[in-house]
C-alpha cells in the first residue's frame, strides 16, 4: 500500500441492508464520505442531514448519482435546536422503516485563544458539538430501546485526549463526546445498542483548507507519522467498523484514526 496516496476502498457488505442516519452529511469532509461509504457498504436506505439546505440538496442528489442508490432522502435540521432534532430522528424513522445506525458527525470549531473567547463562542461550539450529540443521541436511543437494537457512532477528535493553543473551547466539546460515548454506551447495553466513537487526528478536505491557515495544516499534517492527513474516506471506515457487526465487542470506546502514535 502506498501510504501516501492510499487506493479507494471498495466496499465489503458491512452494512448490508441497514438503514442509515448521518448529520452533518452536506460538506466537503467525513460526513458526506461516510454516507457515501455507508451505501457502498450495501446500506439499502439513507438519509442525510446538515443545517445547509441549499448544500443538502445537492448532496442528496450527488450520492444518488455517485452510488446509484434511489432510497436517499435529505432533511436539514441544526442539531443546536432539540425540535428540529426529534423532527430529523421521527422522518428519518418514517423514511427509512427504523434508523438502524445513527452517526453523529455534527462538530463546530473556531481558533480563538481563551484570555479572549467570549461566553457566546464557547457556548457555540460546546452546543453544537457536545450538545448537538447528546440530543441526538439521547432522542435516538428513546427509540432504539423500544426496538432492543441499533447503533450509535459519534465523530470525536484527538484533541479531546491532547492539547492545542486556541483549541480549549472545541477540545472541551471533543473531550465530551468522548465521555458521552462512555456512559450512554453503559445505559444503552442494557438494550442492546451499541455506542461508541471515532477520534480523527487530520483529514484534510477543500472547505478545510479554505478556513485553515496553511501553515497550521503543514504543522498538523507534519506529526502523522505518514506525513499527511487522512483522507476523509479513511475516517470514514473506521465510522464503518464501529456501525457493523464487526465490533459487536465494542461499546463505548474511542477509537482514533491517526498516524500521530506510530
Ligand atoms: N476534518 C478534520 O480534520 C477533523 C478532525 C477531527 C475531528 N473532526 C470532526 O469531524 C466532523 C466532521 O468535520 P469535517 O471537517 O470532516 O466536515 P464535514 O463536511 O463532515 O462537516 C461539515 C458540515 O457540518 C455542517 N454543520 C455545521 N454546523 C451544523 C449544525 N449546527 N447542525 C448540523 N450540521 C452542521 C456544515 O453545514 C457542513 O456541511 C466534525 O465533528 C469535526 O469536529 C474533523
Amino acid at each position: 500500500m502506498d501510504i501516501k496516496k492510499p487506493a479507494y476502498v471498495p466496499g465489503h457488505g458491512l452494512l448490508k441492508d441497514r438503514s442509515v442516519l448521518i448529520t452533518a452529511a452536506a460538506g466537503a469532509g467525513i460526513g458526506f464520505a461516510a454516507a457515501k461509504r455507508a451505501v457502498e457498504e450495501g446500506c439499502r436506505a439513507i438519509v442525510i442531514s446538515d443545517i445547509h439546505e441549499g448544500r443538502l440538496e445537492s448532496s442528496v442528489q450527488k450520492l444518488k448519482d455517485e452510488t446509484g442508490l434511489e432510497q436517499v432522502w435529505g432533511k436539514t435540521c441544526n442539531v443546536a435546536n432539540e425540535e428540529q432534532v426529534q423532527a430529523l430522528v421521527n422522518f428519518a424513522e418514517d423514511k427509512l422503516g427504523g434508523v438502524d445506525v445513527l452517526i453523529n458527525n455534527a462538530g463546530l470549531g473556531t481558533t480563538k485563544a481563551l484570555i479572549d473567547m467570549e461566553d457566546d463562542e464557547w457556548n457555540k461550539v460546546i452546543d453544537v458539538t457536545l450538545n448537538g450529540t447528546m440530543r441526538m443521541t439521547r432522542y435516538m436511543m428513546k427509540i432504539m430501546k423500544t426496538r432492543g437494537e441499533g447503533v450509535i457512532v459519534n465523530n470525536a477528535s484527538v484533541l479531546g485526549w491532547r492539547a492545542q493553543k486556541e483549541q480549549a473551547h472545541y477540545a472541551a466539546a471533543k473531550a465530551g463526546v468522548m465521555a458521552l460515548t462512555r456512559c450512554a454506551a453503559l445505559e444503552a447495553a442494557d438494550f442492546g445498542v451499541r455506542i461508541n466513537a471515532v477520534s480523527p487526528s487530520l483529514a484534510v478536505h477543500p472547505m478545510l483548507k479554505k478556513s485553515a491557515p496553511a501553515e497550521l495544516l503543514a504543522e498538523l499534517e507534519g506529526r502523522e507519522a505518514y506525513g499527511r492527513g487522512a483522507e476523509v474516506w479513511e475516517v470514514a471506515n473506521v465510522m464503518m467498523f464501529l456501525a457493523s457487526d464487526y465490533s459487536s465487542y465494542l461499546t463505548g470506546e474511542t477509537i482514533s484514526c491517526s498516524s500521530q502514535h506510530a
